[in-house]
This record gives structure tokens, sequence and C-alpha cells, in this order.
């Protein structure tokens, strides 16, 4: 089994250059796109991450050919060969539900597995399909799979009940080959919806009101192929911030959207860390000895991002005095909770709020990582606690961070993943 051990320091201090990988939220609904054309479609600044991998075996699956050049994926899906996601690699990846608006407007067909249980709580698809289902799908629910049909989705008004990014994005696709104009209402805002979009636009689709609330999507009869960018990953990027803030250290991080992390740094400022954005594309972050407590509540773009959670609730555990943490997200975000506690952390939870009271001496330990998220916190705790952290579940962490071992190594930490 494979493991990260990491030889925490107290004194730890990170220090030198990372170039942050393309973002895998934005990649995951670009691939998805790919299926709503039968040309070429060519994503450049891609991570090598799992889920990256996981997503292509989906498309694989439904027909597409593709390769992976450096970090450029060139993707291209002639025939739909089969309409269906099975259960094996929608439970590994959620996000595969992202194929089923593309495949339902160019196919007319989809069958995907319902994604069911998930470590950071019940994530329902209810917006997906109603929305969906609004457009002119009949969609049944037959032994844990969604079946959808749709000779010709009709485009209608979409009143979101709560924000959602996947569903955004699920129905941007189905909408620009539906026939007719959508209008989707309360859509999620962040940078990644906006990147489909610019993505969508370039294959021919048109639509008005990118990264605002209210978007509108003309249906076109067909779409053609393009190349497109990927965005920088502003989690891995908040994720580095965050281990140069708790470290004091000073960590420069290149090929970055530091525009896309407006609240992070803000509240990495409040704490006291020294944020500078040497240029458009690049940012710097020198943390202090003294680390103020910050209250934070997660909400959707441009709020507090859920996906920083974990890792900013272990920098409170070193800040001098007492945090709240709200979780608005995802009920049962907290399972970094208890093995930050085995490492030494005081953190109580009552309903979606952690008390965190700072600071406390971290000590290493042999803990278990359960979602993605949580695992970027627990090695980010390994760093700074005394002697030895042994991390299980590392999958969960290559399912996300681009080489984040080699990344964290060149900054002078000691980390390595082991086979035991
Ligand atoms: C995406 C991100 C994930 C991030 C999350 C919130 C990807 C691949 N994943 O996940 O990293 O943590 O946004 O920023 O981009 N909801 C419903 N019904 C639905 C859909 C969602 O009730 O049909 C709820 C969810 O339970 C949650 C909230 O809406 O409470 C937001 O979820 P959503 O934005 O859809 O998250 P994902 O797209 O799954």
């Amino acid at each position: 089994m494979e493991k990260i051990r990491i030889r925490g320091n107290p004194n730890l201090q990170l220090k030198g250059e990372v170039r942050i990988s393309g973002a895998k939220n934005a990649v995951l609904p670009a691939i998805a796109a790919s299926l709503l054309t039968a040309d070429k479609i060519k994503l450049k600044n891609i991570p090598l991450v799992k889920d990256v991998t996981t997503i292509l075996t989906v498309m694989r699956e439904l027909g597409s050919k593709y390769f992976i050049r450096k970090n450029t994926l060139t993707i291209q899906t002639k025939r739909i060969l089969s309409h269906e996601a099975s259960y094996e690699l929608v439970r590994a990846m959620r996000a595969s539900i992202l194929v089923l608006g593309p495949l339902l407007a160019r196919h007319g067909k989809a069958v995907v597995a319902l994604p069911g249980g998930c470590a950071i709580g019940s994530r329902p698809i209810d917006l997906h399909i109603h929305s969906l289902e609004k457009m002119g799908a009949s969609i049944t629910l037959e032994h844990g799979y969604i079946k959808a049909q749709a000779d010709q989705l009709i485009g209608t008004e979409i009143d979101f009940e709560k924000k959602t990014v996947g569903g955004t994005e699920n129905l941007l696709m189905a909408a620009s080959l539906a026939k007719g104009r959508t209008v989707l209402k309360n859509c999620a805002l962040e940078p990644e919806v906006v990147n489909l979009c610019e993505l969508l636009e370039k294959m021919g689709a048109k639509i008005e009101g990118a990264g605002t609330d209210t978007i509108v999507v003309n249906g076109v009869k067909e779409l053609g192929g393009t190349t497109h960018t990927i965005i920088p990953d502003r989690i891995e990027a908040g994720t580095f911030l965050v281990a140069g803030a708790l470290t004091k250290g000073d960590i420069t991080l290149t090929h970055t959207m530091p525009q896309h992390l407006d609240t992070v740094i803000e509240k990495l400022q409040t704490s006291g860390a020294s944020i500078e954005r040497v240029k458009n594309n690049t940012i710097r972050v020198k943390g202090t000895s003294e680390i103020r407590p910050q209250d934070i509540t997660t909400s959707p773009y441009p709020g507090f991002p859920t996906d920083m959670q974990a890792q900013f609730m272990l920098f409170m555990t070193q800040a001098s005095g007492t945090s709240i943490i709200t979780e608005t997200i995802f009920d049962r975000r907290f399972s970094h909770i208890n093995e930050l506690s085995r490492l030494g952390a005081n953190i109580e939870v009552y309903g979606d709020k952690a008390i965190v009271k700072g600071k406390t001496l971290l000590s290493g330990a042999e803990i278990l990582a359960t979602d993605l998220r949580a695992s970027a916190s627990l090695v980010l705790a390994g760093l700074i606690a005394s002697g030895e952290t042994l991390i299980n579940g590392v999958e969960h962490l290559a399912r996300g961070y681009e080489r984040i071992e080699e990344k964290l190594k060149n900054l002078g930490a000691h980390i390595e993943r082991i086979e035991t």
C-alpha cells in the first residue's frame, strides 16, 4: 500500500518557487465538452492528475480517441460508440456526471451511474436532472443508473434553486446544442465555469453573460474543434499560499491567476502573512511568526472556497487564539478534524462550525486521508509536526494535485511516497 512519509519540523520554512498546474476543476468539464463535437479539441495546460485519467477512461468507453503530449491533450469523438458511464468510474469520480449533458445533447441518449455516497457528505444531483427534464429530456432512475433520453433538447428558462458548479456546467453544455434559447439563472460564478464558457464559445456556441449569474445560451446545430488553455488551479495555488504562511516561509507562485484568489489572499493577509503580486501571474507569500486567528465561512465564488477549508483550518491551529470555521457548502466535510486532533490540534465541532483553538504544537503520527482537500491539510500538518507523519489514503491526493511531493520537496520539505 502506498503511503506518504513526512519528516516534520516545527521550524520548517518553505522557500523557493513553485509552478502552479492547470485547474483540475476546469479540465474535467472541458474534456466532457469535447463530446459535443466530432472535431478535434486541443486542451493546453492540463494537470496530469488521477481525476483526468478517470474521466479519460470514461471518454474512451464512450468512443473518444486521445493522446497527451506534455501537458496538452488532443481529444476527438468522431462517433459516440456507447452512451453509458459505468458505476465503477462514476464512483471513482463524481464529476463523471458531467458527460450527461453533452451525451444527451449530441447523441440523444445517456446512461450515467448515480454517484451515490461520497466522503464529503451527501451530494445530490437533483438540480442537474430536473433542469435537463425542463429542457425536454425524459429521465428515469433505474438500478442505480440515470437513464436519459431526448430527441432534441429545447431551450427554456432554468432558475437553479441553489448555486451548483457542476449543474451550471452540465446545463451550459446541453443548452449549446439545444433548439432555441436557454436562460440559466442563479448560475455558479466560479472561474472554471467561465473557462468552460470560453471553450464552448470557441467551439461555436452562442453564450452571453458568462461570469454573471444569468447566462443566456442560443443553441446551435453543430459545434466544431478548437484549441483552448485551461486556467491555473486556484485551489492548488491557495494550498501553496497557506503552506508559505504556515511555515513562515517565502514562496513565489508562478503561472497563477491571483485575481481568482481574492478571498483567500485577504484572509491570509489579515492573519499576518505578506502577499505581493510580483507580476500578473506571479505571487509571493511570506509568513510571519505571529499568526492571527481568523473566522471563515465557506460560500460559492467569489466567497471563501470550500476546497480551501481544510487547509485553512490546519493553518488556524497555529494562530494565537480561537477561530471559527463554518462550512456551508457540504455537510460532513470535516473528516480531517479527527486526524488533525490525532496530531495534537484542539478543534471542537458544533454542527457546521469548527472551533479551532490555537496555538497547538503538533506531533507526527500515522493518519488517514479521506478526501482530496482533507489530504492536502494533513500533508501541511505533517510538515510542521515534530517527528514522522505517515499518511494513508494517499490516492485522494493524487486525484487533484500534480506532483505535490516533488513540488514540496523543491521548497525544502522532507516528504516521500513509500510502498509498505
Ligand atoms: C464542484 C467542484 C468541487 C467543489 C464544489 C463547490 C468540480 C469537479 N468539483 O463540485 O471541487 O468543492 O464545486 O465549490 O468542479 N447540490 C444539490 N443538487 C445538485 C447539485 C448540487 O443540492 O444537483 C448542492 C451540493 O450538495 C452542494 C452545493 O449544491 O451543497 C454545491 O455543489 P456543486 O457546486 O454542484 O458541487 P460540484 O459541482 O459537485
